[in-house]
């Protein structure tokens, strides 16, 4: 399956994506990951996302386009992928449909995480991720490592993102409501889109995504 996820920051797509990635046999391809481990290897892609990501607004899409087409090129994804903070405006939107039309597929569903704007402040706000691997997604009350402050994963040191700043969270909201909102009207011409409640416990949020990609299949 050719999946795209998308939601607000905070929504829980990282942490959904992995469980669905799992079930369904497919990459789990962030674009925020990506960046974030160009930023830990300390890459010239990395040193210049790290400016945008800091302010809270996008990647150019020049940088950000190239390295998404990359890595659906990889072997893993022939078959199908989730995708993950990609595509996030408009234009990025028409160059997906460009390439997987080169490569003659389609996509099959893009699903849509709905949440509440003062949970996702919340679900933020106690965030922890892993410093060895930005995937590994912990929070200090919803899901708490097992050891404190240590991943449970891989072992790797705990801490926040900064992005995760109250002033940088408000502006990611606002590019999210301006620049990528506007890509679900875009998918539900195609009708492609499935809106999903984001709310509850992770797994009751992943079994109700994995009953309605079932019904698009
Ligand atoms: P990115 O990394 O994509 O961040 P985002 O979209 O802002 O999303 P988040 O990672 O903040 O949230 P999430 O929905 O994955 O939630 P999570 O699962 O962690 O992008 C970061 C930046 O990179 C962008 O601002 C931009 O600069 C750049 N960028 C990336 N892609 C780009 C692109 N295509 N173009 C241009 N620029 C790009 O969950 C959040 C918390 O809630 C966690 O602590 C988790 O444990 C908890 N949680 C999850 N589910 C539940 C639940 N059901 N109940 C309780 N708690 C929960
Ligand atoms: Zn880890």
């Amino acid at each position: 399956m050719r999946i795209v996820l998308v939601g607000p920051p905070g929504a829980g797509k990282g942490t959904q994506a992995a469980f669905l990635a799992k079930n369904l046999s497919i990459p789990h391809i962030s674009t925020g990951d990506l960046f974030r481990s160009n930023i830990n290897q300390q890459t010239e892609l990395g040193k210049l996302a790290k400016s945008y990501m800091d302010a809270g607004n996008l990647v150019p899409d020049e940088v950000t386009i190239g390295m998404a087409r990359d890595r659906m090129e990889q072997p893993d994804a022939e078959n199908g992928f989730l995708l993950d903070g990609f595509p996030r405006n408009v234009s990025q939107a028409e160059a997906l449909d460009q390439a997987l039309k080169a490569d003659e597929v389609e996509l099959d569903a893009v699903l849509d995480l709905e949440v509440p704007e003062d949970e996702v402040v919340k679900r933020i706000a106690g965030r922890r991720i892993c410093r060895r691997d930005s995937s590994h997604v912990f929070h200090v009350a919803y899901s708490p490592a097992k050891k404190e402050g240590v991943c449970d994963v891989c072992g790797g040191e705990l801490y926040q993102r900064d992005d995760d700043s109250e002033e940088t969270v408000r502006r990611r909201l606002e590019v999210y409501h301006t620049q990528t909102e506007p890509i679900i009207d875009y998918y539900r011409a195609q009708g492609l889109v499935v809106t999903i409640s984001a709310l509850g416990k992770v797994d009751e949020v992943t079994r109700r995504a994995m009953d309605a990609l079932k019904r698009e299949d």
